[in-house]
């Protein structure tokens, strides 16, 4: 029998999650020398070198299971953070623990409820377990910034059946973001059975003043989950590490469903010690500042409508479809995002690189649409 049919009908319909090129498979197709990725968000200056010192010591030890507690990742995340370490489920990146929270959470009989043009994988963790998906409507731009969550359309589509419902703050890949005076009244509103997500993936890029990690809200919703990642302004996301903070009493939830040695030891170690070089968050929020004002200003000269972001990430209105322009920049030796999966087919995502990163895809952009 063919084995395709043997599969739950969820997977069996799942599109799976597209990534960004890597430069190694552009390197075998075009054979160029100088590329630069600026399409999944990751940190252009790299980890901490604390990191890759953790690294380095811990590198005789990897014949040996990590600890599958994660004892000394979560008390530096405790002592960070200002939570106690029984709130904390450690994730193979927070995509892991997003996975979990649908593992532990959803079945076939209830679903998900999250934004259009909100990250994919919500709907490719609720899709897997058989749960239904179900999207609210964006902003149109009259009410809240264009193609960012609709908090009013995500409490409408919540529901007897519902029992989760994701959201990003700020969202990938709009850049888009919740003000916490939304936020917080929303959370507030939901009805008791309905677990609530808030991924702050990209928490630590905004600076935005009426913007709030929901983490302080934690005591006063039982059900709200906070997910957040190493894998952005931390610069390790090969290394594959993110996290939960909820009640201890979802965190045990979590952990049942957890694979026992889910994040590695080399993963483990680096993340704690990333977490003591506040100095290289700094240097990496104020790289980050200057490069989304540069890819304003290039976009806005150049008459190209975008998304305001918050985020180390914009996404531009190429306003014409966007796969030529991309296939056209990976020639040029850019590689950028393509975003229609996202319901955004005239879009592209771009990444905040560094300074002369940004200006190599900006002269690539400009070759690519005299063309
Ligand atoms: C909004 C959002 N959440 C979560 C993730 C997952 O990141 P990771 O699994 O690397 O922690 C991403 C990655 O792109 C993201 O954009």
């Amino acid at each position: 029998m063919n084995p395709t049919l043997l599969a739950l009908p969820g997977v069996r319909e799942l599109s799976p999650y597209q990534p960004g090129k890597p430069i190694a498979e552009l390197q075998r197709e075009l054979g160029l020398d100088r590329i630069v990725k600026l399409a999944s968000n990751e940190n252009p200056l790299g980890p901490s070198r604390k990191a890759l010192e953790a690294l380095q010591q811990m590198m005789d030890q990897i014949a040996l299971y990590p600890d599958g507690s994660g004892f000394e990742l979560k008390r530096a995340l405790s002592a960070v953070l200002g939570v106690n370490g029984d709130r904390i489920t450690l994730g193979n990146g927070s995509n892991d623990v997003l996975e979990l929270v649908a593992r532990a959470f959803l079945s076939p009989d209830l679903n998900a409820v999250f934004s259009a043009h909100a990250f994919a994988v919500y709907p490719i963790v609720t899709q897997a377990i058989g749960a239904v998906g179900i999207t609210a409507a964006a902003h149109d731009g009259t009410r809240g910034p264009q193609y960012g969550h609709d908090l009013a359309a995500l409490a409408q589509c919540i529901e007897r059946r519902t029992r989760v419902v994701f959201i990003a703050n700020p969202n990938n890949p709009t850049g888009t973001y919740l003000p916490a005076g939304q936020l917080r009244p929303f959370l507030a509103a939901l009805p008791d059975h309905v677990i609530a997500v808030v991924d702050e993936a990209y928490v630590e890029y905004v600076t935005a003043g009426d913007y709030q990690s929901a983490l302080p809200w934690l005591s006063e919703f039982p059900n709200l989950i906070v997910t957040r990642t190493f894998s952005k302004a931390y610069g390790l996301a090969g290394l594959r590490v993110g996290f939960a903070v909820s009640s201890p009493q979802i965190a045990d939830l979590l952990n049942r469903v957890r694979q026992p040695f889910n994040v590695n030891a080399l993963a483990l170690a680096a993340a704690a010690a990333a977490l003591d070089d506040r100095d290289h968050l700094s240097k990496t929020i104020s790289l980050n500042q200057r490069g989304l004002e540069q890819l304003s200003r290039a976009f806005t000269a150049r008459g190209l409508r975008f998304i305001p972001s918050v985020g180390n990430f914009i996404t531009v209105d190429v306003e014409r479809p966007a796969a030529p322009i991309f296939e056209a920049l990976l020639r040029q030796g850019v590689i950028v995002r393509p975003v229609a999966n996202y319901g955004l087919p005239h879009h592209l995502r771009i990444t905040v690189g560094t300074e002369q990163q940004i200006s190599q895809f900006l002269s690539a952009l400009d070759r690519v649409l005299r063309l």
